[in-house]
Parts: C-alpha cells; sequence; structure tokens
C-alpha cells in the first residue's frame, strides 16, 4: 500500500475512534466516503492508471474503503447505544413520588339547583318538558292575556331583537302556551330554562332561571296550588319552610299570588303563581268550562341563595373559582 493511502486510512481510523458526537461521526463519513470524499476521489484516479497499477491500487483503495466504512458504522452503532442509554437514565420515573392531585371541577351551583328542583316535581308527577328562548310576542305576550297596550308589558323590560319581531322570553311562562296547544288535559309539567330581562341589583341578573309549573285537569284550583307548592318548598328546604303568601297580580292567572321566603330580617321572593285565567285555556283551545289550572314561575337562584346562605345574586355568574369551588 502507498505510504499515502496508508496514512490516510490509520489517520482516519483514529479520528472515527476518538468521534464523541453522532453528527460529528456523519460528517467524516461524507468527508470520506461521501460523492466528494477523498476515499472517493482516489477510486475515481483509477481511470487514468496503467492497467497493471489500476488492480493493485483498486484493491487497497478498495479495502481501505471497506474497513473506514465499517468503522464508521461500529462506531455509530456505539454512539447510539450511549445516546440511548443517556436517555433511559435520565427519564426514569420515580413511581414512589407522591401523585400530582387532579383538580375535580364541580357542577355549578344553580344547574345543582335546577336539578333537585326537577327531582322533586318529577317525583311528584310533573314531567319537565323545554321550549326556546328566543320567543315571538305572541308566545311571550299575547296568548298570556297580556295585550300589547296592557300596562303588564312594563313589569318586565324585554330585550327585544332590532327588527322588533323576535324577543328573548322575559319568564318561562310561554312554555304553558307551547305545551297546552300540542297536548290535551290533563297536563302536568314543569318547564326549567333561561331567561332575560333588563335587571341588575342585588336580587336581579340580565340572564336567570326559572322553573315553571302548570298543572291543567278537572278541578284544579288554588287548594292543590298551595298543596304542591307547600310540599315543594318543605322538601326542598328539608325544613318547615316560613313562608308568606301574598294576593298578586299577573293578568294570565286569577287570582295569583307571589310566594316569599324568610331572608334575614326581610322577605325574599320565590315565585309568582295562581289560576290559569279562562282567556289563556281560550287562547289555546282548551274548554275553560271544563277545565282549570294552575301555574307557577319560580326563581331559581332565589331558590340557591336561601338554600346556600347567598346574599348577592349576582355572585352565580361571576365564575370567581373562590366562590364556586365552596359547591363542591
Ligand atoms: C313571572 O315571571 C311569571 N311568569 C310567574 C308566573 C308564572 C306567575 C305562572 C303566575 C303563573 P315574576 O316576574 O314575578 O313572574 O318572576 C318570577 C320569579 O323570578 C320571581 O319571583 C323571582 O324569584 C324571579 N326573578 C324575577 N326577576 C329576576 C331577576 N332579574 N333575576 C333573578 N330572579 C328574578
Amino acid at each position: 500500500m502507498s505510504n499515502d493511502l496508508e496514512e490516510l486510512s490509520s489517520k482516519a481510523a483514529a479520528e472515527i475512534e476518538g468521534a464523541t458526537d453522532p453528527r460529528v461521526l456523519e460528517q467524516m463519513r461524507v468527508d470520506l466516503l461521501g460523492k466528494k470524499g477523498r476515499v472517493t476521489e482516489l477510486l475515481k484516479q483509477l481511470g487514468g492508471m496503467a492497467p497493471e497499477q489500476r488492480k493493485a491500487f483498486g484493491e487497497q483503495v478498495n479495502r481501505v474503503k471497506e474497513t473506514l466504512s465499517a468503522a464508521l458504522e461500529r462506531k455509530a452503532q456505539q454512539l447510539g447505544d450511549a445516546e440511548l442509554a443517556r436517555k433511559l437514565a435520565s427519564e426514569t420515573i420515580d413511581v414512589t413520588l407522591p401523585g400530582r392531585g387532579e383538580d375535580v371541577g364541580a357542577l355549578h351551583p344553580v344547574t345543582r339547583t335546577i336539578r333537585r328542583i326537577e327531582r322533586i316535581f318529577n317525583s311528584m308527577g310533573f314531567e319537565s318538558v323545554q321550549g326556546p328562548e328566543i320567543e315571538d310576542d305572541w308566545h311571550n305576550f299575547q296568548a298570556l292575556n297580556i295585550p300589547e297596550s296592557h300596562p303588564a308589558r312594563a313589569m318586565q323590560d324585554t330585550f327585544y331583537a332590532l327588527d322588533g319581531s323576535r324577543l328573548l322570553r322575559t319568564h318561562t311562562s310561554p312554555v304553558q302556551i307551547r305545551t297546552m296547544k300540542q297536548r290535551k288535559p290533563p297536563i302536568r309539567i314543569i318547564c326549567p330554562g333561561r331567561v332575560y330581562r333588563v335587571d341588575f341589583d342585588r336580587t336581579h341578573s340580565p340572564m336567570f332561571h326559572q322553573v315553571e309549573g302548570l298543572y291543567v285537569a278537572e278541578n284544579v284550583g288554588l287548594a292543590d296550588l298551595k298543596h304542591d307548592l307547600m310540599r315543594f318548598l318543605s322538601l326542598f328546604f328539608e325544613r318547615d319552610a316560613e313562608v308568606l303568601f301574598r294576593p298578586s297580580y299577573f293578568p294570565f292567572v286569577e287570582p295569583g299570588a307571589d310566594v316569599h321566603m324568610r331572608w334575614g330580617d326581610r322577605w325574599l321572593e320565590l315565585l309568582g303563581c295562581g289560576v290559569v285565567h279562562p282567556n289563556v285555556l281560550s287562547a289555546v283551545g282548551i274548554d275553560p268550562e271544563r277545565y282549570t289550572g294552575y301555574a307557577f314561575g319560580m326563581g331559581v337562584e332565589r331558590l340557591a341563595m336561601l338554600r346556600y346562605g347567598v346574599d348577592d345574586l349576582r355572585l352565580f355568574f361571576n365564575n370567581d373559582l373562590r366562590f364556586l369551588e365552596q359547591f363542591r
């Protein structure tokens, strides 16, 4: 073997042996055996050699190429193994360490209150139904005996669509209308859902929840209403609640009442109710001579305030975790 070739071979072999970085090793391979590598260049010289020289030189260069190629492969394997071992060592999991706590969420207190109300009324024979939050004037007002010019409309400041034809329902009472139009008595339903009004203070928010109740059959009256509501309240609060039934006015009932509960040294209004007005039954095609009924609409947040001892209803909608976490 020529001295130059021998020197190239032993120097390259020593460099390969000393490599510690896979990227450097790859560069060495390119420099030696790549398209323009030093060994490749030597092979290219063969073409210009005399035939007797070419055979001997060719054999020598090929031997060097094979030796270096094998050395490169061996080293690449070694470095790969070492890298893997380092990675495995650095990524070991200490299974004896204590686990990281999971932060488990919980149902919102308003959701819990709705479910509680539904559970109780379902057990009393009321079926849960739903209605749309975007309503029209007829279902929200007119069919409920509240004509366009009626002063009762001012009781509920309404969010109207810009074109004036649609509105966000101000109460769940339009679901009474929708249900009575679809079914024949006896009807016994509740409807929980969101309602909207231009309201904002400690006991009022612009979006809140109501649960509507409706019972229409033969011979249903005020006594049934009072009995069923008292039963509901004692089941909901798990005690005999101190309750005030006070006459009130809603155009869609006659007579009408408000129900209040003791709240510190005040009374807090929980719901409106009454005996369904004959005009409402007529509007949906139910014979008011044969059927009577009662209806109520309760404020879910008001019930939640009393149950959980919360003194500002708006807290339910601030999404402050310090508040919400208390209801786990
Ligand atoms: C009504 O909405 C009637 N539809 C209830 C009704 C149904 C009467 C069927 C007769 C027959 P009222 O506007 O009083 O009535 O609201 C009912 C309850 O919703 C109130 O008693 C109160 O508990 C709650 N409420 C009213 N406004 C708000 C508000 N802005 N924020 C939170 N709760 C409210």
